[in-house]
């Protein structure tokens, strides 16, 4: 079988590469000229993603992979198209299918009968069979959206079963084919129809946003009567029909924000909503816990320890870090960001000021916004005149804190 991976970015071409390794031969089309003349002079434009550098380089050595921008060709000569471009958010806050629209066009040119397309974007309810399936009209089509985490990818694809809705009874039996190939997931769960595949992406999604929302809210009733929450869920976990999870100062990335704006308007979805406004809520609740506590933040300067939306990844995507940086500037206090994995540019192209050395910087506040493995050490006591660190992911050791003179605040705790 031959595969074309449409999308090679931080799951595109992780997928490739795992293709690659079970002896497929593998396309990966990309429309980023430079990402697809990096890999073929042997780069690796994904960082972070344990195993994908030995095992693309293996299957270049294989002769099992090429990249390349040319996707008519790429799918003209497979049996298996895989489409991974992102479907994000408009600025209204609906989904932007330009990039999904462009890869199927582009795929329709090449497309050959008998093979199988496979959208494994997470998508709006419908999208595989009434956006691309009427785009590519009878062509073999399945909808099973990719499950996956980055910085894991390899590890997931092992651990979770594939979830797979085929259009028709012929796109099962090749996707059922393809995946048991590839792959080495503990099973293939055939839903009836792209529709309930597409479906169970958004459940899952939107289950853990409300479900953080739920922690939130309850964080927030803890800190009015002076409890700690995490010992609370803890608690409250130790029974088996319990699985609250931990409150934060918001919910990042480009899936847990994102999914939930799948559902259209006009559906009643009022939890699903209330769990979005929370979690967006999240980042002000925290800084004006920080402002209670110094009694104001004006002409102030606070330490944002973490610019990814979680620990150890270079992904800034919806990151809480931009909504803590505009709770604090509204509250007169001027913020700067620091994040081992962007650069000073990187940080200054998302409107945000970046830190200095941490050896040497000056500052009243710290926000933990996400803690990375390289904070680990992070002495707080070298931040002389720093009054107190909002602990945005309850991950800190309180006494650590309060050792080095500070006031140690949580977010429920
Ligand atoms: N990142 C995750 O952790 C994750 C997890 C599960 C599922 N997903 C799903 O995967 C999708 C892609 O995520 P990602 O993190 O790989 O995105 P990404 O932004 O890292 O990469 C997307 C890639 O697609 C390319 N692209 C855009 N339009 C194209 C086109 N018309 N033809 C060919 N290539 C095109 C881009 O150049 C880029 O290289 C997400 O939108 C989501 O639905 C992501």
């Amino acid at each position: 079988m031959k595969v074309a991976v449409v999308g090679l970015g931080k799951v595109g071409l992780p997928l490739a590469a795992q293709y690659a390794s079970r002896g497929l031969g593998v396309s990966g089309c990309d429309t980023d000229a430079g990402r697809v003349d990096d890999l073929n002079a042997g780069g690796c434009p994904v960082e972070g993603e344990a195993e994908l550098e030995g095992r693309l380089r293996a299957a270049q050595k294989a002769g099992l992979f090429t990249a390349t921008t040319d996707t008519p060709a790429a799918v003209a000569e497979s049996d298996v198209v895989i489409i991974i471009v992102p479907v994000a958010l408009d600025n209204a806050n609906d989904p932007d299918f330009t990039h999904l629209d462009d890869a199927v066009a582009d795929v329709k040119r090449g497309l050959r009968s008998g093979s199988l397309v496979v959208v494994e974007t997470t998508v709006p309810v419908g999208t595989t069979r009434h956006r691309v399936g009427a785009a590519l009209e009878g062509a073999l089509i399945a909808a099973s959206p990719e499950r996956v985490s980055s910085g894991r990818i390899f590890r997931d694809l092992k651990t979770y079963p594939k979830v797979i809705g085929p259009i028709n009874e012929p796109s099962w039996d090749m996707a059922e084919a393809f995946y048991t190939a590839s792959l080495e997931a503990p099973c293939l769960l055939r839903m009836r129809d792209p529709e309930t595949a597409e479906f169970a992406k958004l459940a899952e999604g939107i289950y853990r946003d409300v479900n953080i929302a739920l922690a939130g809210e309850l964080a927030k009733y803890a800190d009015s009567l002076g409890i700690d929450v995490t010992e609370a869920i803890e608690a409250a976990n130790s029974q088996p029909y319990s699985h609250i999870h931990q409150p934060g100062v918001g919910v990042g990335g480009h899936c847990l924000p994102v999914y939930p704006h799948f559902i259209p308007e006009g559906v009643n979805a009022t939890l699903t909503r209330a769990g979005r406004e929370i979690n967006d809520g999240m980042a002000g609740y925290g800084v004006a816990k920080l402002e209670g506590t110094l009694g104001s933040l004006k002409d102030t300067t606070v330490l944002i320890l973490g610019l990814a939306y979680r620990p150890d990844v270079k992904e800034a995507s919806h990151s809480s870090a931009l909504l803590l940086a505009q709770a604090l500037s509204e509250r007169g206090a001027k913020p700067l960001v620091h994040d081992p994995y962007f650069s000073n540019e990187e940080v200054m192209s998302l409107g945000l000021e970046p830190s200095g050395d941490l050896a040497s910087e000056r500052v009243d506040a710290i926000v933990v916004q996400a803690w990375h493995n390289a904070y680990a050490d992070l002495d707080f006591a070298a931040f002389r005149g720093c009054r107190a660190v909002l602990d945005g992911r309850n991950s800190l050791d309180r006494a650590s804190v309060e050792a080095a003179g500070m006031i140690y605040l949580g977010v429920g705790r």
